[in-house]
């Protein structure tokens, strides 16, 4: 489970660059097929995830929540850049939230859960 969670995720950004690229191109008939297909991979990122959550986690069960939580901002924060991007609306705010969420997750997923 725990490689099917990190193939999702791993998918899913590149997917999240891939639509910004196209917002960017202003493609928006592929844009709404990849961010169809984005939204799939963040329910396979969150089912993945619950799963490693309820199954294989007797102990460190607190840090394995915030990393939870943590790992569910950022699935927010990709959605709401796209939407706001895509309107040409400001993002700054949630990248810097992206960016320091990034770091976090990989903080919790590999140094204190590893
Ligand atoms: C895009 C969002 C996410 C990213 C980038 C991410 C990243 C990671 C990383 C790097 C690991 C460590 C993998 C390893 O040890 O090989 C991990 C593990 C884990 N993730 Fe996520 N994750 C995300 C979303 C979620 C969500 C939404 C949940 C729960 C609802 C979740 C729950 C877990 C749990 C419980 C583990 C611990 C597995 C273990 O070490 O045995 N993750 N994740």
């Amino acid at each position: 489970m725990i490689h099917a969670h990190v193939s999702a995720w791993f998918v899913t950004l590149i997917l999240f660059f891939v639509a910004l690229f196209l917002i960017r191109a202003g493609k928006k008939k592929p844009l709404k097929i990849v961010q169809m297909v984005l939204r799939l991979f963040y329910l396979l990122v969150l089912g993945t995830g619950l799963h490693l959550l309820a199954a294989a986690y007797q102990f460190k069960v607190l840090e394995a929540n915030i990393k939870g939580l943590i790992g569910l901002w950022i699935i927010f924060l990709m959605e709401f850049i796209l939407t706001r991007g895509g309107k040409g609306k400001p993002t700054k705010v949630f990248w810097i939230q992206l960016v320091i969420a990034l770091i976090l997750v990989f903080y919790f997923g590999y140094v204190v859960l590893g």
